[in-house]
């Protein structure tokens, strides 16, 4: 599968350097991936392959440009040692999964919002150029209006919201306070090769490639009439790629929905990847996950105004290079 064919930035990246944290994970490793084809400099990655396997850095590791090290966002000195001589941040790390936040809230909080404030004064201490994290559509919370907007959220409902939503405001204070620059990503439902389809917190879509590929029947929860902005991970990659190389931040308006502005039900997603895989298997209802939000939709003006972000890859095409990979990597 290719990916990637159209750059998303006009400089040269030979003169810069990267340091992204979480890099073997999904996001992560398909930015890296994004760098190195492009001529980085240098990419770094920082990570404790906790959620990721080694084997998403395989590629990589005789690249000259790049460098592992495996460490924990939890130990200060590994997120000072890492961000030592880097020019940009992209800051993936984290425990993803709304149901695991609820399971193990003391865990999220310590890598997500601790460990992500380890990194955040690493960086300016550094003091390099951009900050840029991965925030969540999940900070919407209750909040019932669609598409979502950035300034307008509603109670939030897991500790992963919490979460996220710390590192957005200590993102603004540190912006306010100390003048760093630092851009924050709400992703909403990212998707695409290289998502784990692993464990119990596996997201949606590699669920639903692996059952229909394996000829097993899927579970969806509730009566799967929920939406979602499901957006394709070159978009992600791209929002990075743009952030990390735009101007001065405003404290005010620094987080950007990312997102494609469409939405689908589960339901319909699953009858999509059920069509493109040739599959007659029928999906299996089960009861709906707490903490989960019924809707989601993202307004994706602001983004696309303050860096010229536009999505490339809208749900079918991008489901379609999804279950490519997965055929050949499973
Ligand atoms: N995938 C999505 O739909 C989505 C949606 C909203 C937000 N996000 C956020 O995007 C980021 C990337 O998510 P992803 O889907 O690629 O998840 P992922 O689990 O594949 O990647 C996260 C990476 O962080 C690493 N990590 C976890 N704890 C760490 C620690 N203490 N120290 C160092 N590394 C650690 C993991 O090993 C993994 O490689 C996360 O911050 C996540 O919360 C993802």
């Amino acid at each position: 599968m290719s990916m990637f064919e159209k750059a998303f930035h006009n400089e040269t990246l030979s003169d810069k350097t990267f340091l992204i944290t979480g890099g073997a994970g999904f996001i992560g490793s398909n930015l890296v991936e994004y760098l190195l084809k492009y001529g980085a400099g240098k990419v770094r990655v920082l990570d404790n392959l906790l959620t990721s396997k080694m084997e998403n850095m395989a590629p990589f590791l005789s690249h000259p440009n790049f460098e592992f090290m495996e460490g924990d966002i939890r130990d200060l000195d590994a997120c000072r040692r890492a961000c030592a001589g880097m020019h940009y941040v992209s800051h993936q790390a984290a425990l993803g999964s709304v149901p695991r936040s609820l399971n193990h809230p003391l865990t999220t909080h310590d890598i997500n919002a601790t460990g992500f404030l380890h990194m955040l004064d690493s960086a300016r201490y550094e003091k390099v150029r951009h900050f840029v994290y991965a925030s969540s559509s999940s900070v919407y919370g209750d909040h019932p209006v669609l598409p979502k907007r950035e300034d307008e959220t509603g109670n939030l409902l897991s500790p992963y919201a919490v979460s996220k939503k710390t590192n957005e405001l200590y993102a603004g204070v540190f912006i306010s306070a100390y003048g760093m620059n630092i851009t924050g990503l709400r992703y909403f439902n990212v998707f695409g090769p290289k998502q784990s389809p692993d464990g119990q917190y596996a997201a949606v879509i590699p669920l639903f490639m692996n059952a229909v590929l394996n000829n097993e029947p899927p579970f969806i929860d509730g009566d799967g009439n929920q939406t979602r902005d499901f957006t394709f991970v070159e978009n992600a990659v791209q929002a990075n790629v743009r952030a990390m190389l735009s101007g001065p931040a405003d404290a005010k308006n620094h987080v950007h929905n990312i997102a494609v502005g469409e939405r689908a039900s589960v339901n319909e997603l699953y009858n999509m990847i059920a069509e493109l895989a040739g599959s007659t298997v029928k999906p299996v209802h089960r009861d709906s996950r707490a903490g989960d939000i019924r809707d989601s939709l993202a307004d994706i003006s602001r983004a696309k105004k303050a860096m010229g972000y536009e999505p490339g890859i809208f749900l079918k095409e991008g489901l379609k290079l999804t279950l490519d990979w997965f055929r050949e990597n499973r």
